[in-house]
């Protein structure tokens, strides 16, 4: 039986920390592809959640003196509201502490465990607990990762072992006989690469006594389960691998499973060998996307880099930050993040070559046509003909480029034909045809720009779902997304319809260039002036001070302990000589919160408080009325 439908999957998120960037591009990728294919009247099934074991999650918890689930509790709520806020559409969210994924986890041990596909050695190698790898001695050549450039740490351990190796040639002879397993193809290249040296076995095992937050061993309680092999198997467990054979089968194996490229490996090659020790089929397709960059760096916390989604969201709409990824990032490529190219697109495609369209047409169909659509001649020019041809040209466009995973592809021919569409309202001059006694070429020019837009509203919807709706109604049409049937055919609109209201879609953003002050006074102050985008590297957040001490031998020096969010950090402030240590206590002040640490006088600081100073005198920083530690201050 052929599996009815198309399932897809994002990465499970770690939960050591907020969601960034990286996780809203890969998390709108799958939801656009998800509505794409619901739009084309196929069932489907949309996976994402959040990866709550392992060492990285431990540590982060202790960072923030709580208990690992505490603390995963909490993450995971900023991931749930995010995207909440950018419109998801998942049909379910996994967390690998619920008990559903946890049993099939142990069953999976369990079983390959007594098919003698796993078993017990010494293991001597090195781990690394941001991309929770295990390395060997070949694999690392000064300690660092090969993955992440971070440092190593060496673990000698007694371990369990999946016998991964026995499958390498399997593996190779696959990968070549299914071209689409791996996309895009020097993805695939990059793993046949990989498989071109020996194939270790796969620990899966780490001893409790190092790592305790995990998923017991089935067969001996002394171990958890390696993060990975308990993460990769929420895939299934999540469509009731083990328990619901027929939601199982309508489902699996996945039609395309989204990640990032520094997870190609543990996607490529310990997935489909864990699926094959298992019987059961790899997934169709493994899609690796690329990195998003800040200034042509990796992001990193370290670096303060890091992009935050739901700040985007918020200052400029979910529905346009969801465009501007999906068009600005070749799939499979890396792609600069800049607030400035974020304007710039934006401006261009939305509020230009949209935005003038739509508010254009609907004004005249206002003035000129009573607010409804008007009806076409009969008889139509060369000009229609074209704009037709070429408006379903791009309907077969988006449907090639969203099964080709070239999502940007679509988006541009979607823009080429608004902006051919605003060059055939401009070639027929539509304010001049409206001073014409004969109303058919003012009705025939109107009825194409009006249709087009109804076309392109459909096509964009996967991409803009709310804004789309919005367009959709000022054109008199039902909310509910048109399948994408309905997109390859022209004549949609019905005339007599009547129109909505034409607000402004995508209002005009002033770049923040723009913005800037180009006064007299602020010309004088030019030479201390910064970018916007330096301005917005520095993290300013509201900490609530839990003690304060003096610092033997610094008379100015204090040292404080403040609580950020659910994170507990050390801060030296040279306030002594302006605050008593006691009157601090409890006051919610404001900080730096992402400088690089600093030893002063020998005492790490993790970030600066802001003060406001005039001669002798200095005042913190406070917030006005309550707010909860770790809250932004923009
Ligand atoms: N928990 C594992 C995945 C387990 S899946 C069974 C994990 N989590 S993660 O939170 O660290 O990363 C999730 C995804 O975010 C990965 O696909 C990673 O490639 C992606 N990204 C992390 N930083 C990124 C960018 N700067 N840009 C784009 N994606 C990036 O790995």
């Amino acid at each position: 039986m052929k599996k009815p439908h198309f399932y897809v999957t994002t990465p499970i998120y770690y939960v050591n920390d907020a969601p960034h960037i990286g996780h809203a591009y890969t998390t709108i990728l799958a939801d656009v592809m998800a509505r794409f294919h619901r739009q084309c009247e196929t069932p489907v099934f949309f996976l994402t959640g959040t990866d709550e074991h392992g060492q990285k999650v431990q540590r982060a918890a202790e960072r923030a003196g709580v208990q690992p689930m505490r603390h995963a509790d909490t993450t995971v709520g900023r991931f749930r509201e995010l995207w909440t806020k950018l419109g998801i559409s998942n049909d379910d969210f996994i967390r690998t502490t619920e008990e559903r994924h946890k049993r099939v986890v142990r069953e999976v041990l369990q079983k390959l465990f007594e098919k003698g596909e796993i078993y017990k050695a010494d293991y001597d190698g090195w781990y690394c607990v941001p991309c929770e790898r295990f390395y060997t001695d070949r694999d690392v050549s000064d300690a660092k990762c090969v993955e992440c450039g971070r440092s190593l740490d060496r673990i000698t351990e007694s371990n369990y072992f999946f016998r991964m190796s026995a499958y390498q040639d399997w593996l190779v002879a696959y990968i070549n006989a299914h071209p689409e397993f791996i996309q895009p193809e020097f993805r695939r290249n990059e793993t046949l690469g990989f498989l071109r040296k020996p194939l270790n076995d796969l620990c899966i095992s780490r001893p409790k006594s190092r790592l305790a937050w995990g998923i017991e061993l089935p067969f001996d309680s002394d171990f958890v389960t390696y993060v990975w092999f308990d993460a990769l198997l929420n895939y299934v467990s999540a469509i009731g691998f083990t328990k619901d054979e027929e939601r199982f089968r309508a489902c699996w194996p996945a039609s395309c499973q989204l990640i990032g490229k520094d997870i190609l490996t543990t996607h490529t090659v310990y997935w489909p060998t864990m699926l094959k020790a298992m019987n059961i089929e790899p997934p169709q397709t493994v899609f690796a996307h690329g990195w998003w960059l800040t200034g042509g760096d990796k992001m990193s916390k370290s670096a303060g880099n890091v992009v935050n989604p739901l700040e985007i969201a918020n200052r400029y709409g979910a529905d346009a930050f969801r465009y501007f990824l999906m068009a600005e990032m070749t799939p499979g490529q890396d792609c600069v993040f800049s607030e400035e190219a974020f304007v710039r697109r934006y401006n261009a495609d939305l509020a230009n070559d949209l935005g003038n369209l739509l508010s254009r047409v609907m004004k005249l169909i206002a003035s000129r046509c009573d607010s409804r659509i008007p009806e076409p001649a009969g008889d139509i020019g060369p000009e229609e003909d074209r704009l037709r041809g070429a408006v379903l040209a791009s309907s077969s466009k988006v449907r090639e480029s969203m099964n080709g995973f070239n999502i940007n592809t679509g988006l541009a021919a979607v823009c080429s034909i608004m902006r051919e569409t605003n060059r055939y309202v401009e070639q027929r001059q539509p304010w001049t045809l409206a001073k014409q006694e004969d109303r058919q070429p003012l009705n025939t020019t109107l009825y194409h720009a009006a249709e087009t837009l109804r076309v392109v509203s459909g096509l964009l919807s996967p991409v803009m779902p709310e804004k789309m709706k919005e367009l959709r109604a000022t054109l008199g049409l039902p909310a509910h997304m048109p399948l994408m049937s309905e997109l390859e055919s022209w004549g949609g609109l019905r005339p007599g319809t009547a129109t909505g209201k034409a607000g402004t879609l995508f209002p005009r953003i002033k770049s923040p260039e723009a913005c800037e002050i180009v006064s007299g006074h602020a010309k004088t102050e030019a030479a201390m002036q910064i970018e916007y985008t330096d301005f917005k590297k520095v993290q300013l957040k509201t900490a609530q001070i839990l003690k304060a001490e003096k610092i033997e031998g610094a008379d100015k020096l204090l040292r404080l302990d403040v609580e950020v969010g659910n994170e507990k950090r050390q801060l030296v402030a040279g306030i002594a000589l302006h605050y008593e240590p006691e009157e601090l206590v409890g006051k919610t002040i404001v900080i730096a919160a992402n400088l690089k640490p600093a030893k002063i006088r020998g005492v790490e600081s993790n970030g600066m408080l802001l003060a406001a100073s005039s001669g002798e005198n200095l005042r913190l920083l406070t917030v006005d009325g309550n707010m909860p530690s770790g809250s932004l201050v923009t």
